[in-house]
């Protein structure tokens, strides 16, 4: 049976970015952390086995180029030719975040340079009849900011409001749509807990502690938007994941609840209380089984299809996620969405398929009101560096040449019908 998914007019279609994964030449915390660390990975990578797909093209695993951001994709130079690609792609949308280490460079100066930048972006985005939606924090911050102690600082909510303050006043007549920060739960959990990511704490009481610092940041952030610009709509990012148990027993289903009260966000009402509307990011699906035999004790899959980064492509996933989140009654934007693909042989299939559960949760009442799949370029990944391609175009980073993935086709045609048949 044809299956048919029809969009609502103005339905929101593009993809998303984060500045320090594209710009380059930035120089925050996460700049430092890559120097101290890129060797050290690119001796561990040698443990893996890597397939020659990977390994063929610059930079890969085994060097330790591929784990420092650099130029990343030149993007801060580049961004009219890459905006012009997304048009001509049929985006109506597009997903940045702005760097607030350029912002403020030293605490409490602006660079007024900086913010003509962004006052670019904004405006070539504007031109080519694409939405902003603007990220005011995606995870990297100045190191005048780190070396007080980052988010575990005493000041480091009235930090941030200066900062969102003077972006807000800035471009509120240029940008409708801000998010305060993007994955919360993420970034208090991998740099406070599992300190695999700056700052490389590991702690479990001091990711808990950043995770409700970062709920008050979010919430003054909300208010100090609202109250430069009252018809901004205001929301925040989170990594849902779908969890199933792996069976019923009872204490699989006991473990399920704790694993996705933590990693669902345990802020999750109160970060949605305050906010516009929720930016979905969904890329997992777990089924969780105790086993002793694994880190922690807990067996989060038992993958089937993977991504180049092992990650399962369930595209049902995206519907369930879906459909619990329409309790809070708000509009849900898809923030982020896609695969590490360097081959690009599932993307096709696996943007019809999650758009396809989308449809089916739209179509069942879930306000759902656009889809910014991650991303429209390769890029710089957290820890992982340049070789997982998540771009809509693969991105040459020898000679900085841009080619886009046929998948990106297939993204606009659906894009194009406002629908999709399956
Ligand atoms: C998300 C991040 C995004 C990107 C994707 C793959 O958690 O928000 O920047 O790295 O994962």
């Amino acid at each position: 049976m044809i299956e048919r998914y029809t969009f609502p007019k103005g339905f929101l279609w593009g993809a998303a970015t984060a500045a320090h994964q594209v710009e380059g030449g930035n120089h925050n915390d996460w700049t430092e952390w890559e120097i101290k660390n890129a060797k050290i990975k690119s001796q561990n990578a040698k443990l893996r086995n890597w397939p020659d797909y990977i390994l063929e093209k610059y930079p890969n695993p085994l060097q330790p180029e591929n784990y420092i951001s650099g130029r990343a994709c030149d993007h801060y130079n580049r961004f009219r030719e890459d905006f012009d690609i997304a048009k001509q792609l049929g985006h109506n949308a597009h997903r940045f975040s702005i760097e607030w280490s350029r912002i403020e460079p030293e605490e409490g100066k602006f660079d007024e340079k900086a913010l003509a930048h962004y006052r670019n972006v904004i405006g070539a985005l504007r031109e080519r009849g694409m939405e902003p939606f603007v990220t005011l924090w995606h995870w990297t911050i100045p190191v005048w900011f780190a070396q007080k102690g980052g988010w575990m600082h005493k000041d480091a909510g009235k930090d941030f409001i200066r900062f969102v303050s003077k972006v807000v006043s800035e471009f509120k007549l240029e940008v409708r749509y801000w998010i305060t920060g993007n994955e919360f739960e993420t970034y208090a959990r991998h740099g406070y807990f599992l300190g695999d990511r700056p700052p490389g704490r590991r702690n479990f009481i001091l990711s808990y502690l950043v995770l409700r610092k970062l709920l008050k940041a979010h919430k003054a952030a909300y208010e100090e938007i609202k109250r430069i610009a009252p018809e901004a709509e205001v929301g925040f990012t989170e990594s849902l994941v779908y969890f199933e148990p792996f069976n019923q027993w009872p204490h699989n289903l006991l473990l399920l609840r704790l694993v996705k009260w933590w990693r669902n966000n345990p802020f999750l009402d109160e970060f949605a209380a305050s906010s516009d509307f929720i930016g979905l990011q969904h890329y997992f699906h777990s089924r969780i089984r105790l086993n002793p035999k694994s880190n922690w004790w807990v067996q989060f899959n038992e993958n089937k299809k993977v991504s180049d980064f092992g990650w399962e492509i369930y595209p049902e996933g995206i519907y369930h996620v879906l459909k619990e989140l329409g309790r809070y009654k708000k509009p849900i934007y898809i923030t982020e969405n896609g695969l590490a693909d360097a081959r690009d042989h599932y993307r096709s299939d696996y943007i019809r398929d999650y758009i396809a559960c989308i449809g089916r949760a739209f179509s069942e009442g879930v306000d759902v009101r656009g889809y910014f799949h991650w991303s429209l370029l390769d890029n710089f990944e957290w820890q992982e560096g340049f070789w997982p391609r998540f771009g809509l175009v693969k991105v040459n980073y020898k000679t900085q040449d841009r080619r886009i993935r046929p998948s990106a086709l297939e993204y606009k045609k659906i894009i194009t019908l406002n629908s999709l048949e399956r």
